[in-house]
């Protein structure tokens, strides 16, 4: 079986290619899930990559993700600063967690550099823009063990 990735986006980035393009850029969130699952076919992982508005959603996915997934990739968004339960979630997903946002949420407002994510996953991606995700995607090609 190929290693499955989930790749879990939060509030608002459906909204990504209109929404404050000076920080968020112009691809759109579809134009991020086909060249995450590019690059999966490149090194034989499948994606998965969902978007929800709603914090119980995102949480359902996480523990979905215990039995259906290798690693996660999460965009928690607004809720990176405010949610425990996605915190508490991510804590009892024993896989390879990855925090990603596209800017740099500490050259930000200061309600944004408080992380409810960071002390829950193994690394942290910020600011390097939407590349981040299919660079992401790379990376985990390397970390994770080998298939069987
Ligand atoms: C974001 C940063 C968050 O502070 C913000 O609420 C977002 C997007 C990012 O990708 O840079 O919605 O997670």
């Amino acid at each position: 079986m190929p290693h499955n990735i989930f790749i879990l986006n939060g509030p608002s980035l459906n909204l990504l290619g209109v929404r404050e393009p000076e920080i968020y850029g112009s691809d759109t969130l579809a134009d991020l899930a086909a060249r995450c699952k590019e690059a999966g076919v490149k090194h034989g992982l499948t994606i998965d990559f969902r978007q929800s508005n709603h914090e119980g959603e995102l949480v359902d996915w996480i523990h979905e993700a215990r039995d259906a997934a290798q690693a996660i990739v999460i965009n928690a968004a607004a809720y990176t600063h405010t949610s425990v339960a996605i915190h508490d979630a991510l804590i009892a997903y024993e896989g390879y967690k990855v925090e990603l946002h596209i800017s740099n949420p500490h050259r930000r407002e200061s309600f944004r550099h408080l992380s409810y994510v960071a002390s829950a996953v193994d690394s942290i991606v910020l600011g390097v823009g939407p590349g981040a995700y299919e660079m992401v995607v790379d990376t985990l090609a390397q970390v994770l063990p080998d298939q069987v």
